[in-house]
C-alpha cells in the first residue's frame, strides 16, 4: 500500500492537518481571496478536498462543489462539515490517478500539498491532464503546495506542533538531488509514539509551470500566496494557475465579469 491511501494515516495525524483554527481561516481566506472570487454557479472539482475546509465556504459562497477523495474517512468528516454548515457538496470517492469528468467544471483545486504524491513523475503529470480533461474550455486549475525554494529557507530544523493531549513531530529529508521530500511524522501521546513516513516529489515554480504547459494548460502563472503575490523571496505557498484553453481570454473574461 502507498502511504497515500493508508487511512489510519490521515486520521491519526488529522488533529495537526485539519485542526479547528485552520476551518476558520480558510472560511476567511475564500471570502477574502480572489483567488476564489467566483460568480454564483460556479463548478468546482476540489480535488483531494480532506475533510473539505474548502469545499464548504465555497458551496456557502454559491458556488456548485464536488468534493473527491481516496479516503473514506475524510469524506465521512467531508459530510459531517456539509451538514453542520447547511451546505451541499457532491462527494465522491476517488483516485486523482484516474478520476475524470469530462468538460464538467469550470475550476479544478487541488490545495494544502495534495499534490506530487505519486513516485512515477508522469503519473503527477497524468493528475494534470485528467484536471485539464474535467475542466470546460476556458476553465482554471489551480495548484497549492510547499514550493522548492520556500522549503530551502526552513528545512533542516525538525518542527513540533503542540496538540491538546499530544505532540507531533515532523522531520523532513531531501531525497534524490532535490526531486522528492520525505517527511517523517512521529505523533506523540502519553507513552505511546505513531509513527509515519511519507514521500512526495518537490517542485519549484519552475518546474510545476513547465508540467502545466506540458499538460496543455495557458495563461500559467504562479503566486506567493493567496493574494495572488507574486512568487518571489517573500512567498509562502506556491499557487501556480493556469487555463485550459479555448474559451473565452482573460480580457474577455474581464469584461464579462464587469
Ligand atoms: C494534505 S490533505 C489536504 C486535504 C484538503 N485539500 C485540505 O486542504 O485540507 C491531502 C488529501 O489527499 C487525499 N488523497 C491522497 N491521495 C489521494 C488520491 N490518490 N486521490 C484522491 N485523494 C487523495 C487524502 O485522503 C487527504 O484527504
Amino acid at each position: 500500500m502507498h502511504w497515500y491511501e493508508d487511512d489510519g494515516f490521515w486520521v491519526d495525524f488529522s488533529e495537526v492537518m485539519f485542526p479547528p483554527r485552520r476551518r476558520a481561516a480558510i472560511a476567511e481566506l475564500v471570502e477574502g481571496s480572489p483567488l476564489f472570487d467566483h460568480p454564483a454557479g460556479t463548478r468546482v472539482l476540489d480535488l483531494a478536498c480532506g475533510p473539505a475546509l474548502y469545499a464548504v465556504p465555497l458551496a456557502r459562497a454559491g458556488c456548485r462543489v464536488t468534493g473527491l477523495d481516496l479516503s473514506p474517512a475524510m469524506l465521512d468528516r467531508a459530510r459531517a462539515a456539509c451538514a453542520a454548515a447547511g451546505v451541499q457538496v457532491r462527494l465522491v470517492q476517488g483516485d486523482m490517478l484516474t478520476h475524470v469528468e469530462p468538460e464538467s467544471y469550470d475550476v479544478v483545486l487541488n490545495v494544502f500539498t495534495s499534490f506530487g504524491y505519486f513516485d512515477a513523475p508522469e503519473d503527477n503529470l497524468r493528475v494534470l491532464r485528467n484536471a485539464y480533461a474535467s475542466l470546460v474550455p476556458g476553465g482554471e486549475l489551480v495548484i497549492d503546495l510547499m514550493g522548492k525554494e520556500v522549503l530551502a529557507g526552513w528545512i533542516g530544523r525538525p518542527q513540533v506542533v503542540e496538540l491538546d493531549d499530544a505532540y507531533v513531530v515532523q522531520r523532513d529529508t531531501v531525497l534524490d538531488d532535490w526531486t522528492r521530500l520525505r517527511t517523517d511524522w512521529t505523533l506523540v501521546r502519553g507513552a505511546t509514539a505513531r509513527e509515519a513516513s511519507i514521500t512526495s516529489q518537490l517542485y519549484s515554480a519552475a518546474e510545476l509551470r513547465a508540467l502545466f504547459e506540458n499538460a496543455g494548460f495557458t495563461e500559467v502563472s504562479c503566486h506567493g500566496d493567496f493574494d495572488l503575490s507574486p512568487y518571489d523571496q517573500r512567498a509562502r505557498r506556491l499557487i501556480v494557475r493556469g487555463v485550459r484553453p479555448g474559451g473565452p481570454t482573460g480580457d474577455e473574461r474581464k469584461r464579462e465579469d464587469a
